[in-house]
């Protein structure tokens, strides 16, 4: 065996026997959120024993092994990082610096030259979690982690899927006849969206994950910089999405900002297809020029009705991600919490009101809402609906 593969070896097998061992103990106390001064041998072990494989994989210097070698080491390292963090071993708000300098030192060197932040991200847990013999890397054994990772995967899937059909209809342009199978064969992986996040919502029990599951998501430290927590939303397809249907813009200061912050936190191969899609122009627009001269063509139109329907069912996703998803795993259990535990709740690090109107933006610009302190697509589908009569 190779150091990372022994490293790698007991990320699947003590680290997530001690991760679990602690949730179990904090979870059968009455104050859930005080983690501090709880399972204190099990936490200090847990450090130890990640700190002499971080420095002999530091001594070693061989991480260049190949790209999905050096990433899943990456992410061994961050899941080490991100449960020293959970576990308030480290705590960025009462430190200038990672005290974990071997694993910040060996975070950075692998992603400087993957061009990925130098922590864990959900791609490690997700489209890159590699199974062996069926069992997928995750923070502990518990069954709500595991429903967790299971239908983040399935929503992603489906997101990727719908960005890959739509990508389609660029070199036909939208007065293709065929354009409307693709936009609804998208449609279709959208209502596999609804249907898998619908179902996570359904099973899901808010407490396991609120204190056991989404603490491991808190913003870290790497050396001094201190990055934001990985998000459920960090691949390419959903940008993807947005862009092409001409939901959002890409010279939209507020959403090319959001761009740009979460490029470094998708896999390589996810950030060339977003750049692409970032300089294509969008359905909305192309509709908009096309719609004078074919308003009255039988498959313009449909193309339009498609296309509609696509951009009502990402706007229904969007919903039930804030409206449900949000609202209550997050904001309702939050209100549980002292002042303190509290503005440490996002994923993100903002204030939790701050982060919520964030997200809500978002939401309306998915949704194509009447607002005007937002540029949302409104008013084009208004246009739009005029001028062809769909
Ligand atoms: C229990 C389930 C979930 C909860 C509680 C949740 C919560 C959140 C929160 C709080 C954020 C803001 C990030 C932050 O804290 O900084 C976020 C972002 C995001 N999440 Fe989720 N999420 C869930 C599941 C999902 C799923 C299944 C997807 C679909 C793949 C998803 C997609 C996204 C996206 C795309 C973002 C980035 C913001 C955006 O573009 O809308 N999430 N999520």
């Amino acid at each position: 065996m190779t150091l990372s593969q022994d490293y790698e070896h007991w990320i699947r097998t003590s680290f997530v026997e001690m991760n679990t061992a602690l949730e179990e103990m904090y979870f059968s106390r009455e104050a859930r959120e005080n983690v501090e001064g709880v399972g204190d041998d099990i936490k200090n072990q847990m450090r130890a024993e990640g700190h002499g494989f971080i420095c002999k994989l530091l001594d070693e210097g061989n991480t260049d092994e190949g790209f999905e070698n050096a990433f899943d080491l990456l992410g061994d390292v961050g899941l080490y990082m991100a449960s020293m963090r959970r576990h308030e071993v480290t705590n960025p708000a009462r430190e200038d610096v990672s005290p974990l300098q071997e694993a910040s030192a060996l975070a950075m060197h692998i992603s400087s030259f993957l061009g990925v932040v130098p922590r864990f991200a959900t791609a490690h847990l997700t489209t890159r979690n590699r199974a062996v013999d069926g069992k997928i890397k995750s923070f502990t054994t518990l069954p709500d982690e595991y429903l967790f990772l299971d239908y983040n995967l399935r929503s992603i899937f489906a997101f990727k899927r719908a960005a890959e059909l739509l990508s389609r209809i660029l070199p036909l342009g939208v007065t293709h006849p065929a354009a409307a199978i693709l936009f609804d064969d998208a449609a279709d992986a959208l209502r596999d969206v609804i249907e898998s996040n619908d179902l996570l919502f359904k099973k899901l029990d808010r407490d396991r994950f609120f204190y056991c599951v989404r603490p491991y998501y808190k913003p870290y430290r790497v050396a001094r910089q201190e990055y934001r927590g990985a998000n459920g939303g960090d691949f390419s397809g959903i940008n993807e999405i947005d862009l092409l249907l001409g939901l959002c813009s890409a010279n939209d200061p507020y959403y090319s900002q959001l761009l740009v912050e979460k490029m470094l936190f998708m896999e390589p191969r996810d950030q060339i297809s977003l750049r692409e899609s970032m300089r294509q122009r969008s359905f909305l627009l192309q509709f908009l020029d096309a719609a004078p001269v074919n308003k009255n063509d039988a498959a313009f139109r449909k193309n339009v009705e498609s296309y509609l329907t696509v951009c009502k069912l990402h706007g229904v996703t969007a919903r039930q991600h804030h409206d449900k998803l949000v609202k209550d795993f997050i904001e309702k259990p939050s209100a549980a919490l002292t002042p303190e535990k509290y503005a440490q709740v996002t994923a993100s690090g903002p204030p939790l009101e701050v982060l919520m109107s964030a997200l809500e933006v978002l939401r309306d610009m998915r949704v194509a809402a009447d607002r005007k302190d937002i540029r949302t697509a409104h008013d084009d589908f208004q246009r739009l609906r005029a001028l062809t009569g769909v």
